[in-house]
């Protein structure tokens, strides 16, 4: 079939970019062909139309605006759709022949660049890994801030990494697969050859060994990175100026959260997949969009080191106690736009005039943060104040070049600042000028030939015309020379406005290009301060992150926790920072914590359904986690002993999302804790072993009770209604029994949600289902089961005939 040389030129281009949807710009368009067209009319909902390509013969078409496209791009990269952004490199008015095209972005997953794509609280990661037999090779990059860390890990870390980083892409070796909820990327394996990986490295950062970067010797490591920029450069089609550093992975250096406590515990996302009413949701008062993005990594991986918590606390209670510096960071805060992103965009030349006016302005506020640091006590705030640095000359630079209110593309005029540039101003003067002579210049055409309907315009394929209708044409004078014919008129033109046109048009093309000319050298001027700045901004954010912690010490009554190397969890009065928010202010009933490696080493916990378990167990571990960020903690009290993996299960009945052989992956899981916990680790254990019968179900969670007792000995909290293993207490010293009492109240039970030393005796269980309306016949005869049940009989139907109970009723208040 022969093509249409625009098919032919989309065939040449499409061939070198297979694996992604190819969005070919034609004109206002962004036409798809063959079987894109189909898969963009399916996922967009566009209309599916075919283009001729020869004689008779078509092909499949569909297309979306221009001006329209970023929804649409968001919507086929939310599909895990990669996406080629073919444009026109040349003003298709003046092309000879077929336009000249080219892909000029791909955007996949991981590497999105446009800022309405973006989300500002989340960071963009695209990893790579590079399996071996026992160690995996991982690189981790985000393009948006020019993050770009690398290191070694076992197979068993990677899954938890790629979820805990949320990374959005993975760039594997061709012929390795895995088996990732992440779309994948395969390139050439021979990317990922340690010597190839290594010249790619030390070619992008000029240097001659990677010593400095401290993974000399990792080759893994080390290949991993390598792949990862050579597939960034070519997907990006830049240099990655952004990337100036190359960090070593370590991922021992935070508190190791697996995948499920990460939910578990509602950390970033909820337990329905929403991204509300987490601890995120709850603590985040942060006020610039980086510290945003802080706030949430530093959440998925809390800190380890005693000493920085520590730094960072004293860092909080400064802030939280001199109130005017807290309120005054505050508002200087709050003029702080996304600085890291935009400088980047700065870095990597596509930054536009608006973002530059931005950038000015959140620069601006920097001097005037150091300023009110300047007398701080704390180390840390006197840290930060050193690391922001002055950029007052790059704040006047841009003040004195760009326009107040510059277009937002480049493609517009009006960028620099009148003023700034003679030429430009004359060429401008000659602009505006224009439309005056051409007013002029009508009036005295008319005057000339008499014609008051004569007319002096202007389009964009034959220039400036004069216009004169078929009934007037036998008064033109001879100077008119013809340029076209239209069914009632024609146009004309004359030496002297052929002169001007020159003029003017020239004067347009030539500000346009004077303008460019200046924005790009300032780009490249202040470009050249991209690190300083991109380094200021780190610290900026941490002062986000502490200024967000003593901001919520004051509106939520939080505490200064007492954090240390021992082996205590002492808490009093602590509450669920996201449940206490979610009731009446005052409402939510505060229980105290005593957990050691001793005496109090395993708390079993029993009481009814919906007496306050879980939220219970949950409290603990947040208020850990969060006094392991740094950030004050819902209590009246803590002291917290560095806990250095928390690790979460859930029963099967409490956990709805799971399968069909959740009994199955409840063991799976209750190992995995077995086998990796240590002396120093939490463990919350919610009603494990739920998904069973009785019987197994009780064998099983006496069993882990033994094993965590007598193996590591993490401190652990395990919620039951196995009540019988609350008899473990009488074998194993460090079991503690406790309970959550709960009250009748005449017809009703009242939970009191308060937590007491020792076991509930009782399953309270028919009490609840008869608040939750299920007939007196019915939980009349439930007990009276349950009963035969507890004194042991078997069951048999015999036994179980109807008899005339007199038992007393389950509840009796205990006082
Ligand atoms: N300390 C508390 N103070 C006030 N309300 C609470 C408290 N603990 C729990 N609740 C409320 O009780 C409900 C049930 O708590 P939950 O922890 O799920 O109970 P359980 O795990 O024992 O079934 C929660 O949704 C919450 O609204
Ligand atoms: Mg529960």
């Amino acid at each position: 079939m022969h093509l249409t040389p625009l098919l032919e030129q989309y065939q040449q281009i499409k061939n070198k970019y297979k694996d992604t949807l190819l969005l070919f710009r034609v004109g206002d368009f962004y036409e798809f062909y063959y079987d894109d067209a189909k898969k963009a009319s399916l996922l967009l909902g566009i209309t599916l139309t075919s283009k001729t390509i020869g004689k008779g013969a078509k092909v499949p078409l569909a297309g979306i605006p221009v001006k329209a496209s970023e929804n649409y791009i968001a919507k086929l990269i939310k599909n895990g759709l990669k996406v080629a952004i073919c444009e026109q490199l040349e003003n298709p008015d003046k092309a000879k022949k077929l336009v000249e095209r080219d892909v000029i972005e791909v955007i996949t997953p991981g590497t999105i660049f446009r800022p309405s794509l973006l989300d500002e609280n989340k960071a963009l990661f695209v990893a790579s890994c590079v399996p071996d037999e026992n160690i995996v090779g991982i690189a981790l990059c985000d393009i948006t801030t020019g993050d770009f860390s690398c290191g070694e890990i076992e197979p068993g870390q990677l899954l938890e990494i790629l979820t805990r980083k949320e990374v959005k892409e993975v760039i594997l070796p061709q012929g390795i697969t895995l088996k990732l909820d992440i779309p994948i990327t395969a390139i050439d394996g021979y990317r990922f050859i340690y010597e190839i990986a290594y010249q790619q490295l030390k070619e992008h950062f000029n240097v001659i060994a990677l010593d400095g970067f401290g993974i000399e010797g990792k080759k893994l490591a080390i290949s991993s990175a390598g792949a990862l920029l050579y597939y960034l450069k070519e997907n990006q089609k830049s240099t990655l100026p952004q990337i100036t550093k190359l960090n070593y992975f370590d991922a021992h250096k935070a508190v190791y959260l697996d995948s499920a406590t990460r939910k578990n515990l509602e950390l970033v996302i909820n337990i329905r997949n929403e991204e509300t009413k987490t601890l995120y949701w709850a603590i985040d008062n942060c006020l610039t969009p980086a510290g945003k993005r802080m706030l949430r990594n530093q959440i998925l991986e809390p800190l380890i080191d005693c000493n920085t918590i520590n730094e960072r606390l004293d860092g909080v209670t400064e802030l939280k106690d001199r109130e005017f510096l807290r309120k005054q960071v505050r508002e200087f805060l709050k003029n702080i736009r996304d600085v890291e992103r935009i400088t980047t965009r700065l870095m990597c030349g596509r930054i536009m005039p608006r973002e530059m006016n931005v950038l000015k302005d959140s620069l601006k506020v920097y001097p005037e943060i150091k300023s009110i640091l300047l007398n701080c006590d704390s180390p840390i705030l006197k840290k930060i104040y050193n690391q922001i640095d002055n950029f007052d000359i790059v704040v006047q630079k841009i003040e004195n070049a760009i326009s107040p209110e510059p277009p937002a593309t480049l493609d517009e005029t009006g960028i620099i600042r009148p003023g700034h540039s003679k030429e430009l101003d004359e060429l401008r003067e000659i602009a505006l000028n224009s439309k005056e002579w051409l007013n002029r210049f009508q009036t005295q055409e008319r005057k000339k030939t008499g014609i008051s309907s004569l007319k002096v315009a202007y389009n964009t394929i034959f220039g400036y015309y004069i216009e004169v209708s078929k009934a007037n044409l036998h008064l033109i004078p001879d100077y008119y020379i013809r340029k076209q014919t239209l069914v009632n008129a024609e146009r004309f033109y004359t030496p002297e406005l052929k002169e001007f046109e020159e003029k003017i048009l020239g004067a347009e093309e030539k500000i346009k290009n004077l303008e460019y000319e200046i924005f790009i050298k300032l780009r490249e001027e202040i470009a050249r301060e991209g690190n300083k700045i991109l380094n200021s901004t780190k610290a900026v954010s941490l002062l986000d992150i502490l200024q967000s912690f003593a901001e919520n010490a004051v509106l939520y009554n939080y505490t200064r926790p007492e954090v240390n190397e021992g082996d205590k969890i002492i808490i009093a009065e602590g509450r669920h920072p996201v449940v206490e928010r979610l009731m009446e202010k005052g409402s939510f009933i505060p229980n105290d914590t005593e957990m050691d490696r001793n005496r109090n080493q395993i708390l079993i916990i029993t009481g009814p359904n919906m007496a306050g378990k879980s939220t219970y167990l949950r409290q603990v571990a947040l208020i850990v986690l969060m006094a392991q960020i740094g950030s004050f903690v819902p209590a009246k009290e803590a002291k917290i002993g560095i806990v250095d993996k928390i690790f979460t299960r859930i029963g099967a009945s409490d956990d709805i999302s799971r399968g069909v052989s959740t009994f199955l992956a409840e063991m799976m899981e209750t190992a995995n804790i077995l086998n990796n916990v240590s002396e120093k680790s939490l463990v919350i254990l919610d009603e494990v072993g739920r998904g069973t019968s009785t019987y197994d179900g009780l064998a099983l969670a006496w069993a882990v009770v033994e094993e965590l007792h007598n193996n590591k000995k993490p401190r652990a909290l395990f919620a039951t209604h196995f009540h019988e293993l609350t008899k473990i207490e009488d074998f194993l010293g460090g079991v503690k029994n406790y309970n959550f009492l709960v009250k009748e109240w005449g017809d009703e039970i009242i939970f009191l949600r308060k937590i007491n030393p020792g076991p509930s005796d009782q399953s309270y269980g028919i009490q609840v289902a008869r608040l939750a309306g299920l007939p007196k016949s019915v939980i009349e005869r439930a007990k009276e089961v349950l009963t035969k049940f507890e004194e042991g009989e078997v069951f048999s139907i015999r036994k179980l005939k109807k008899t005339k109970l007199s038992q007393p009723d389950l509840f009796v208040d205990k006082k």
